[in-house]
């Protein structure tokens, strides 16, 4: 039987997930394959660690060479993270002929152009799935199962933690601080959680997809980014008493010949799909013009999930290499030249629903005023609550108002303006509202 031999580039969570795999499922894989991945070369940064996976058979080293150079190694696997020795080994594998696979989200959302042009310039595949939302194959579904569809909309809970903590927020009413002390404690956030609850791990993951769903490489710092830490328990229930839930969404939607691209805590109707996923579970939603909606669930993280994913990869890889197929599937799904420079929409551009919730003095003329404001910029006030009133003159009472489709930035411009009230007590929260309308209805 044939051999496929794999350098792999970290031994970390992932790498040692990949060696799991390969170990445990080896009969399978060769089954499918018709050939045996051998993982023949290993480089970290510290070979001398123990690991929790035995390293038989692989040269451990630390210097890079030891792969890049070898032309035994036919794949290179990069699991590192970060980006500026990633960037070298992945352009250096591709250079010297070698197809690469990468979990590296940051790598893929903020070196796009380079590290997707040197796979074209070379005509070599990369394997990318695990890049975004672990396990779950929603990149080969853009790549592959949706090669016929436009892709008009891409709506992702890409982020675990995230989800994990506004989840927690939805089911015990606990305030935000709380369950991210609980969720460092179980391991589910890192012990700096900024770049997952600040919203840019779901944004790198969003510039992923809409790279592949569009055949472009967007310009990452131009995806507006909001995280969840301003989401108070007061929000989650009066988002319920108005039949939503908040989640932390990536959304990619086609508008005309530009893109929205924009990560932010929304409201989702209780009886939608994505309300539904719960924890540190990830979805992806996608809507394609002949195949409608769907949406595709699972783990968005760990050893074994990513693995999977990882793996996955180097059977295709693999499989591309023993039928002579490497450049079978472009690498942003779209022929050379016809990949394309697609503008993200500007958020103050953007369309939506909005959740309102106004700190303002209990007194009359309260409501005229902000609605005044907000029809002068022509907002239309869809609901509205005022749960109860001030216990002292003093106290603030909280105002939700939901609008009808706006610009945001008569929303903004609105909230400013408001903002300068005599009236208002405190901070105003905006929230936007998500509601799915295919064509289909
Ligand atoms: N963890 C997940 O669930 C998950 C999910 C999706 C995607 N990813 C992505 O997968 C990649 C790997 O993540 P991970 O969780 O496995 O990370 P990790 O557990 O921190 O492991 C990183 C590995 O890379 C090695 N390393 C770090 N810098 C190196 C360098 N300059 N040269 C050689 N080796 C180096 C480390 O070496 P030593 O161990 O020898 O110190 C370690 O083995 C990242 O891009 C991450 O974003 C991870």
């Amino acid at each position: 039987m044939s051999s496929i031999n794999i350098g792999l580039f970290g031994l970390g969570v992932v790498g040692c997930g990949v060696l799991e795999i390969l170990r445990r499922n080896e009969d399978l894989i060769q089954s499918r394959l018709g050939a045996e991945l051998r993982v023949t070369r290993a480089v970290t940064a510290h070979p001398e660690k123990s690991r929790p996976v035995s390293l038989e058979g692989i040269s451990v080293s630390n210097d890079p060479n030891t792969i890049l150079d070898d032309p035994e190694i036919h794949i290179v696997v990069e699991l590192i993270g970060g980006v500026d020795t990633a960037r070298d080994i992945v352009l250096r594998a591709l250079d010297a002929g070698k197809p690469v696979v990468t979990a590296n989200k940051a790598l893929l959302a903020e070196c796009a152009g380079e590290i997707f042009g040197k796979a074209y310039e070379k005509g070599l595949a990369l394997g990318i799935e695990a890049s975004v939302a672990g396990g779950i194959p929603v990149l080969r579904m853009l790549k592959e199962g949706l090669s016929a569809d436009n892709i008009l909309e891409i709506t992702g809970i890409v982020n675990g933690t995230s989800n994990f903590i506004l989840s927690k927020m939805t089911d015990e009413g606990a305030p935000f601080d709380d369950v991210l002390a609980e969720a460092q404690k179980l391991g589910y956030a890192e012990a700096d959680p900024t770049f997952d609850i600040d919203g840019h791990d779901a944004a790198q993951k969003l510039a992923v997809l809409i790279n592949l769903a569009y055949g472009t490489t967007v310009s990452y710092p131009d995806i507006y980014v909001e995280g969840i830490s301003g989401i108070t328990p007061m929000d989650i229930e009066f988002a319920g008493q108005l039949g939503y839930t908040i989640k932390l969404l990536a959304i990619g939607k086609l508008a005309g010949d530009r893109v929205e691209a924009r990560v932010h805590s929304t409201l989702v109707a209780k009886d939608h799909l994505l309300a539904s996923v719960s924890g540190v579970f990830n979805a992806v939603f996608i809507t394609g013009d002949n195949v409608d909606a769907t949406m595709s669930y699972g783990r968005g993280a760990g050893g074994a999930p990513t693995g999977s994913a990882v793996v996955g990869d180097l059977i295709d890889l693999a499989r591309n290499r023993l039928h002579g197929s490497d450049g079978r599937i472009p690498p942003l799904s779209v022929q050379r030249d016809r990949l394309r420079s697609i503008a993200v929409v500007p958020m103050d551009e953007v369309i939506s629903e909005y959740y309102i919730r106004f700190q303002v003095r209990d007194q009359p003329g309260v409501l005229a005023g902000i609605t005044r404001v907000m029809g002068a910029r022509n907002i239309s006030i869809q609901s509205m609550i005022q749960p109860s009133q001030a216990a002292h003159p003093e106290d603030p009472v909280q105002v939700i108002l939901t609008t009808h489709r706006a610009r945001e930035r008569d929303i903004q411009d609105s909230l400013r303006e408001i903002q300068n009230m005599p009236f208002v007590l405190g901070p105003t929260q905006l929230i936007r509202i998500e509601n799915f309308r295919t064509e289909r209805g």
